[in-house]
Parts: C-alpha cells; structure tokens; sequence
C-alpha cells in the first residue's frame, strides 16, 4: 500500500496518527464514552448534509437488530471532489480504523466500503491493506483479543452513477438492484441494508472519528467554529496555481483560501461541486463552513476569461445525464433548464420566462425525491442571480420581456 503522506500539512485529520490507536482506544471504553465524545466533538457528516455523527450511531447503537451494517461511503462522485481518493490512498489506517471503531460502537460484524467504480485501481492496494490488519488482529474475530467483538470489511464496486453516492441509491446498488434513492423514511438507520439498521459514512467522516476517540471531543472542537467544528479537507481545482487537497478548519474566508492555493483574478467559487453554490467576489468574505458556505469538500476556481454561461451549461448536462429518472421535477426539470440555458446561448430567453425557470429550480428543491434534485437547480439559480450582466450583455441583451 502506498502510504506516502506526500508533506502534507494539517492541524486535525493530517495530525499525527499510529494505526491501531483508535481500535486500542475504543476497546479500552464503553459504547456510551465512545458515544459521549463523538457527541462533545459535535462531528457532523462530512459527505455533504452534515447531519451529526453521534446522532447517527446512537440510533444505530439502540437498536435491537441482531445484524447490523457499517458501510464506508467512498463513491465520491461529486464534480470537483478527490480528497476522499487521498484519504484511502494515503491514510488508509484512519478510514478503517474509524470503521472497527463504528462497528464496536453500534455492534456491527460487518463493514462494506462502497467504492467509487472510476477507483478501481485503488482496490488491490486497499484489499492488502485488510489483510495486513487481519493479520495484526485489527479485523477479524477476536479484534484485539477483545472477546466475542468481530469485525471485517469487504470492497465493493461503485455502480458508475452519480446517485449511487446517495446513501439510498447506494443501498439499492449493493442489494443488486437499480441505483435508485428510496423514498425516506424509512431511513437507513432503522432500515437499511438487507433491511438492518446501517450507518452510512464518509470516508471523511470516519477518519475524522479516529482523532477524535484518539485525542477527545474536546481537543476535535477547539478548531473549527462553533457549528462546524474540527477541519475540513477540501478539493481545490480551477484557475489556480496550486490545485490540490487542502486541510483548513472551518471559518476560513473564501479569500484566505484563494491566496493559500494562489488563486489571481477570480472571478467565481464554486463551492460544494455542480449541486453547490456559485459564489461571487463580493461573497469572499464569506466563511467556508455549514452555518454559511457549506461544502463536502469541491471548490472549483473561475477566473475572468471564464464564461459562466458555459459553466452553467456543464453543470446542467451532467445533472441531466446523472438524474435517474424517477421523479417527474428532477427528470423534466432539468431538461427545462438546460434548454432555457441554450435559449440564453442565443439570445432568445426572455425575462419572464427566466423568471418561470427560476421558480421551477425552486420548486425542483422543494419537490424532487432525493438530494440529486433538490440541489441540481442551486447552481443555475446562483449563477443566474450573481452574473446577471456577465450573461446578458454576452449575448446580445435581447431578452425582450
Ligand atoms: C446525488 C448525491 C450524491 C452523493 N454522493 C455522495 C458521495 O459520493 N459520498 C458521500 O459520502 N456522500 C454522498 N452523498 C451524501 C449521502 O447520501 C450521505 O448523506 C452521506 O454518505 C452520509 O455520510 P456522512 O453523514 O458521513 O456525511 C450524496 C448525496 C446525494 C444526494
Ligand atoms: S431527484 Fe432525480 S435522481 Fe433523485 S430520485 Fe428523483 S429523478 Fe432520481
């Protein structure tokens, strides 16, 4: 395995970490302390919704189902999302780790990780891994000589579609079936793989778990901000000088960011992928964090020579090619934007009907079935309200009324 940690630099997840420690930790402590700290860290999901962590497990932990799951989100399927690939390339000790240590706290015998399909290559080097912790009793029967505590995890392939990162989707997807999101609730913690209680992480989120058990919740919550503690890994790409994965805590400006990653005449951040928002100059000073800019981790840098008319038109396509067709607002809805944004390519989108299409990608949020849905519309909607003379004034201005 390629453990390389390539100088990377970092006060929270890129701390100093000795595989094996969370495991040890865990098993010298009750499901209720472990519970107890995840709680004082106020960890929330680190896969997009930010739902808290220790909510998550204690419903799972509650619940008196014989056969439980623990599954490693890592379709990371996001436009402009790789810092998942980083962690299981680089740290590989804090995802499964975090996983036995979720396994022993909600009492699960299995763990899956849902592999993105394009990461295949990544696989092998992943299954090694297993099996080297098999044979140091970090997986297994016994983990640890910790009596009647078993826990392994398999690999499983991504199905190629962006929905399947949608924990649902991805649920469906592991059962053999369409990677379609489940009307919910029921929710994976009640029902979920095989019908058994599951929790549904990000790889992210997992890691971030073996710090805290290692170092505390206390010690987790001192970076970050009051709403959005600990750090954050984020996916930076785009017009800058130095693309890359980046650890900074929450609260960090969208400007402090730009000069950290030597982003020069920006013009636009995409923040939180395709499905996220687009921000402009005025909103540097916005702080990346749930309370405000919210992300899972995709940043995407636009200078000034870009259009964000045909920024627009990327995002669109692909949440028209990834929709999967079963709900009537994100199936027709999107097709609705794309095309009103080809009408705007040719001067021919009048404002009344921007208007209509504007209030669709808002009841599209309101009415569509899953997260794909309900977010597609935020990018046309941002970039739509925040480049308003960029797009009319690069087309002719002839909207009419
Ligand atoms: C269309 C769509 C794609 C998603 N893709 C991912 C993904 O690739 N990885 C991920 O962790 N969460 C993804 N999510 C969020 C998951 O549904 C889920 O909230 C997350 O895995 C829960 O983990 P967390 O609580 O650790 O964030 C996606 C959601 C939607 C709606
Ligand atoms: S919102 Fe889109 S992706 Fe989600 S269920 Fe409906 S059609 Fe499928």
């Amino acid at each position: 395995m390629n453990q390389e940690k390539k100088d990377r630099k970092g006060t929270v997840l890129f701390s100093k970490y000795t595989r094996g420690e969370a495991i040890k930790k865990a098993l010298s402590q009750t499901r209720e302390d472990i519970l107890f700290e995840l709680r004082e860290s106020k960890l929330k999901g680190r896969g997009g919704a930010g739902f808290p962590t220790a909510t998550k497990w204690t419903i799972v932990a509650a619940a008196t189902s014989k056969t439980k799951y623990v599954i490693c989100n890592a379709d990371e399927g996001e436009p402009g999302t790789f810092k998942d690939r980083v962690l299981l390339l680089e740290y590989p000790e804090l995802v499964l780790d975090g996983m036995v240590v979720a396994g022993y706290t909600i009492g699960a015998e299995n763990g899956i990780i849902y592999l993105r399909g394009e990461y295949e290559y990544m696989k092998k080097s992943l299954e090694d891994y297993l099996h080297e912790m098999r044979k140091d009793k970090l997986l297994g029967r016994d983990i640890l000589n910790k009596k009647n505590f078993n826990f392994d995890v398999t690999i499983r392939m991504g199905s190629g579609a962006y929905v399947c990162g949608e924990e649902t989707a991805l649920i469906e997807s592991l059962e053999g079936n369409r990677g379609e999101a489940r009307n919910r609730p029921p929710y994976p913690v009640n029902t979920g793989l095989m019908g058994a209680p599951t929790v549904v992480n990000n790889v992210e989120t997992l890691a971030s778990v073996s710090h805290i058990v290692t170092k505390g919740g206390l010690w987790f919550k001192k970076y970050g901000t009051d709403k959005s503690t600990g750090s954050k890994l984020f996916s930076v790409s785009g017009d800058c000088e130095k693309p890359g994965v980046y650890e900074l805590p929450w609260g960090t400006q969208i400007s402090e960011m730009l000069e950290i990653v030597g982003a020069k005449n920006t013009k636009a951040v995409q923040v939180g992928g395709a499905s996220g928002t687009c921000i402009p100059k005025s909103g540097f000073n916005r702080i990346l964090a749930y309370e405000d800019a919210a992300t899972g981790g995709s940043i995407m840098i636009f200078n000034e020579s870009r259009n964000m008319l045909h920024v627009l038109k990327n995002f669109m396509e692909f949440f028209v090619d990834e929709s999967c067709g079963q709900c009537t607002p994100c199936r027709i809805g999107n097709v609705k934007l794309l095309e009103g944004i080809e009408l705007l390519e040719h001067g021919k989108c009048t404002f009344s009907y921007l208007s209509q299409l504007k209030e669709l990608g808002r009841t599209m949020q309101i009415a569509s079935k899953c997260g794909l849905g309900q977010s597609s519309p935020n990018s046309f909607i941002s970039i739509l309200d925040n480049f308003k003379e960029e797009i009319f004034d690069g087309n002719g201005g002839s909207y009419g009324k």
